[in-house]
C-alpha cells in the first residue's frame, strides 16, 4: 500500500500487480497503433465534413436515466454493462455505453435547427466479458441526423457508413439491412413472436430462454444452434411490416442500389439496443470471428428524442468500432499499405553548439509548416543521429561549430531520397527552410494520410 508518509518521504514503492496494469477490457494503444487511429479518424473526419456533418464534443458521462430511458431499464447493455456510479454530490451518472443517446439528450437541450447532422469520435464504456476485439473502454466513430424521417436519409446514412469503409481499403465487408418496424406494426410482431418462442423455452439456449417475455426479439439474433433452429420457423418481421414502414423500406433498398451499393435484407438484424425503429444495418468483416466481426452499425430511432422529453423527432446514425476496424486492417491482403510509409516530424535538427541551434530552428521549422523534432540533453552526435534515425525523419538538420561560424546549416539525408543524389548539402541558415519546403516536396518526405 501506498501511504501518505512514504511519498513524503521519497521512498519508492511499487503498485500492486494489479493496479499497475491498465485495468482488464483497456489498452494503451500508442506508437504506430495510434498513428493508424488518427490516420482513421482523419480520414473519417474529411469523409463526413463533405456531406456536411459537424463535430459534437459532449460529457463522457450523463445522468444515467438519459441511458435507461434511451434503451430501455430492461435492456442488456442498461442491466449488465453500464459503468454507474454516483458522484460526490449524489447524483447517479453513467459512463457513456454508447453515444446516440448523449447525442439526442443534447439535441433536446439545445433545440439546434434540424436536420442537425453531427459526427463524433468517442469512448464508450460497457462492461463486457473482455475477448478479441470487445474492450471495456472501446471508441467509436459515428454520425447523427435528428429532424428527418426521409427515407433518403437513410441511404446517405448507409452509404456514408459504407464508402468509410471502403476509403480504409477494407475488402470482404458484408452489409446487412433490415427493417423493425415502428409503433403501428411491431407490437403485434413482438407479440406473436413471443408467444411462438414461448411455446418452445426449452429448446432456446439457457442464455435466453429466460428472456423471452422481456424481449423475444433478442433471440431472433441469438448465433447458438439451440435458437437458430428455433427461429428457423418463427413469425418473419418482413412480414409483418405495415405499408408505411415497407414503403419507407422499398425507397431505401432502391437507393443504395442506384448508389452501386450492395446488401443484403437481412430479416434477424435486430441491433443490440432497444431504441430503433424502422432501418437498421450492420457492416462486418466476414475474415473475422462472429464475436468481433461487426465493425459498425446502425439505424432510424424515431422515437428517440421524444423518450427523453424533446418534441417528436425521428433520427438516424451509425457507430464504427476504431478496435475493430484496426483488427480488420491487420488482416492480411484486407487493407492497402500500411501508414507508416513517411512521418509527421521529418527532419530532425541535430545540434552540437550547446542547444540553441536546436531551440531556434525546430521552432521556426513548425511555424512554417514542416514537423521537425530534436534531442534534448546536449547528446553527442552519435547519441543525436541514432535519436534522428528512430524518429522516422527523412532530413537531419546538424549545425555544429563549423556549420555556426559559417552561418549554414548541413541538411542530411536519412533515407536516400535527395533529388540529386547528394547525401549532404550545406545551405546557408537564412534559406534552410526554404531549402527543406522543397525537398519535402520533392520527395513526399512526410506522413501519407493512409
Ligand atoms: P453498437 O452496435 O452497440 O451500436 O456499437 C457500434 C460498434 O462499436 C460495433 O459495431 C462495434 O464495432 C463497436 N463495439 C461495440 N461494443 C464494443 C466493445 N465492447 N469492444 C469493441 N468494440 C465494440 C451503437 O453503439 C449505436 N449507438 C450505433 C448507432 C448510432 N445507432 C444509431 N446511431
Amino acid at each position: 500500500m501506498v501511504s501518505a508518509s512514504s511519498d513524503r518521504e521519497g521512498e519508492q514503492v511499487a503498485l500492486d500487480e494489479q493496479a499497475a496494469r491498465a485495468p482488464i477490457g483497456t489498452q494503451d494503444i500508442w506508437g504506430e497503433a495510434s498513428r493508424q487511429v488518427e490516420a482513421v479518424v482523419s480520414t473519417f473526419a474529411k469523409h463526413v465534413e463533405l456531406a456536411g456533418y459537424g463535430l459534437l464534443l459532449g460529457p463522457m458521462f450523463e445522468d444515467a436515466r438519459v441511458f435507461t430511458r434511451a434503451m430501455g431499464h430492461a435492456s442488456e447493455v442498461v442491466v449488465k454493462e453500464m459503468y454507474t456510479f454516483e458522484d460526490h454530490g449524489g447524483r447517479l451518472l453513467a459512463l457513456r455505453p454508447e453515444a446516440t443517446a448523449s447525442v439526442a439528450r443534447a439535441f433536446v437541450q439545445h433545440r439546434p435547427p434540424s436536420p442537425w447532422k453531427v459526427w463524433y469520435a468517442t469512448p464508450a464504456f460497457r462492461y463486457e466479458r473482455p475477448q478479441a476485439g470487445r474492450y471495456r473502454q472501446h471508441h467509436q466513430l459515428g454520425v447523427e441526423v435528428l429532424g428527418s424521417a426521409d427515407p433518403d436519409l437513410d441511404v446517405e446514412v448507409i452509404a456514408l457508413a459504407e464508402r468509410f469503409v471502403a476509403a480504409l481499403g477494407l475488402a470482404g465487408v458484408s452489409l446487412r439491412v433490415g427493417s423493425l418496424g415502428d409503433p403501428a406494426c411491431r407490437p403485434a410482431y413482438v407479440e406473436a413472436l413471443r408467444s411462438y418462442l414461448a411455446s418452445r423455452a426449452e429448446a432456446c439456449c439457457a442464455e435466453h430462454r429466460g428472456r423471452i417475455s422481456v424481449n423475444p426479439l433478442r433471440v431472433l439474433d441469438c448465433k447458438t444452434q439451440e435458437c437458430r433452429s428455433v427461429t428457423a420457423d418463427a413469425p418473419r418481421l418482413q412480414e409483418a411490416l405495415c405499408a408505411d414502414c415497407r414503403n419507407h423500406q422499398d425507397r431505401v433498398l432502391a437507393g443504395l442500389d442506384a448508389l452501386g451499393i450492395a446488401c443484403k435484407l437481412d430479416d434477424s438484424l435486430v441491433r443490440g439496443l432497444d431504441y430503433y425503429t424502422r432501418t437498421t444495418f450492420e457492416l462486418s468483416a466476414d475474415a473475422l470471428a462472429s464475436a468481433q466481426n461487426g465493425l459498425g452499425g446502425g439505424g432510424r430511432y424515431d422515437g428517440l428524442v421524444e423518450a427523453l422529453g424533446g418534441p417528436p423527432t425521428p433520427g438516424i446514425g451509425f457507430a464504427m468500432g476504431i478496435e475493430r476496424l484496426m483488427l480488420a486492417r491487420l488482416r492480411p491482403g484486407a487493407a492497402g499499405p500500411p501508414s507508416d510509409v513517411g512521418t509527421s516530424t521529418p527532419v530532425f535538427v541535430v545540434d552540437m553548439v550547446g542547444g540553441s541551434a536546436a531551440r531556434d530552428l525546430t521552432d521556426e521549422l513548425r511555424r512554417a509548416g514542416i514537423g521537425a523534432d530534436r534531442a534534448f540533453g546536449q547528446r553527442s552526435l552519435k547519441a543525436q543521429l541514432k535519436a534522428a534515425d528512430r524518429s522516422g525523419a527523412y532530413y537531419a538538420c546538424i549545425v555544429g561549430p563549423d556549420e555556426q561560424a559559417r552561418g549554414s546549416v548541413a541538411i542530411r539525408s536519412l533515407r536516400d531520397v535527395m533529388p540529386g543524389g547528394e547525401r549532404q548539402l550545406d545551405v546557408g541558415r537564412d534559406v534552410v527552410v526554404a531549402e527543406l519546403m522543397g525537398l519535402i516536396a520533392a520527395t513526399g518526405a512526410t506522413r501519407a494520410p493512409l
